[in-house]
């Protein structure tokens, strides 16, 4: 029932994570000796969100650790929506910027569409703008949002080619099961979204030779919902009471029973995470090469 029981079941996505930082300093690197160009990502936080000032603050610090600028617009949670649009507008005149991130969620006083849809696409590194969610759609070079390409990561690398596998992905946000949807697709997936008002999800889930849980409720994917061999790749990060007082970090799988049945199964903490921020870091070279007009280097 432990990791130890199945090390190599274990998806490790904080390793692979690492490894693909170490390769986007490398092509930072080179960028800045051949083309006098550093990469800069912007992140606008509104307001004092403890999840989202340690993501911030960790974004931060991986950015700078990869040689590329970083700046922070820290606001009050009371700031108006001009006062966000018009740091974006801002950020999207100033040519050393080449990523807008805001964190999200926002403050109910500000509306989060009208702020995205302001990022200028080509700086949208989050991918959220209705332009590049419409280019990922129809199949058009886009920015990607973060976590699908983490994920899709992790399962090629776990799984080599995808093409023709049965995907399930449990859970329909613009953020994740939708555009993770959208890769395996184009990766030629069989592709179920499945979500909250699927009927016999378990039975869903069985056929599945990828599954991709990505609903926000802890633990929800259990052992025998998975085919045997199946990979699993868990983008759930909740936050649960531990038997004896204090919290603990779960998934939207239930790890244990899983490992049991699985061919591979990411963990929570250290699976889908860390890979977030690592493609983030990846977009914004992306984003950098195509503002300065030349070819995006291989990573
Ligand atoms: N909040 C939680 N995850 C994310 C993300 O991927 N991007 C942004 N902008 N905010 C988030």
């Amino acid at each position: 029932m432990t990791d130890q029981a199945h090390p190599d079941r274990v998806i490790d996505g904080k390793a692979f994570a690492a490894g693909l930082r170490g390769r986007i300093g490398t092509a930072v690197a080179g960028l800045k000796a051949d083309h006098g160009l550093t990469p800069g990502l912007a992140v606008v936080l509104v307001g004092e969100d403890p999840a989202s000032q340690v993501y911030v603050r960790n974004k931060g610090k991986q950015t700078l650790e990869a040689g590329m600028n970083s700046w922070e617009h820290k606001l009050d949670a009371t700031a108006s929506e001009e006062e966000v649009l018009a740091i974006v507008s801002q950020l999207n005149n100033d040519p050393s910027v080449h990523g807008i991130l805001v964190q999200l969620p926002l403050p109910d006083q500000i509306d989060t569409e009208k702020v995205i849809n302001t990022i200028d696409p080509v700086k949208d590194v989050d991918g959220f703008h209705v332009i590049n969610a419409g280019r990922l759609a129809t199949g058009q070079d886009s920015m990607v949002p973060c976590t699908p390409v983490g994920c899709v990561m992790l399962a090629k690398d776990r799984l080599g080619s995808l093409s023709g596998l049965e995907a399930v992905v449990v859970g329909r946000s613009n953020i994740v099961g939708k555009p993770v949807a959208q890769l395996l697709l184009q990766e030629n997936c069989t592709v179920t979204i499945a979500h909250s008002r699927t009927k016999d999800l378990p039975e869903v889930c069985r056929r599945a030779d990828l599954v991709i849980a990505a609903v926000g409720r802890p633990e929800m994917v259990r052992g025998d919902w998975i085919k045997p061999g199946a990979c699993v790749i868990d983008v759930g990060i909740n936050r649960i009471d531990k038997e004896g007082g204090g919290t603990r970090l779960v998934g939207d799988v239930a790890y244990g029973e899983v490992l049991e049945v699985a061919g591979g199964v990411t963990p929570v903490p250290g699976g889908v995470g860390p890979m977030t921020i690592a493609c983030l870091l990846y977009n914004t070279v992306g984003a950098a090469c195509a503002q300065a007009g030349i070819d995006r280097p291989e990573i």
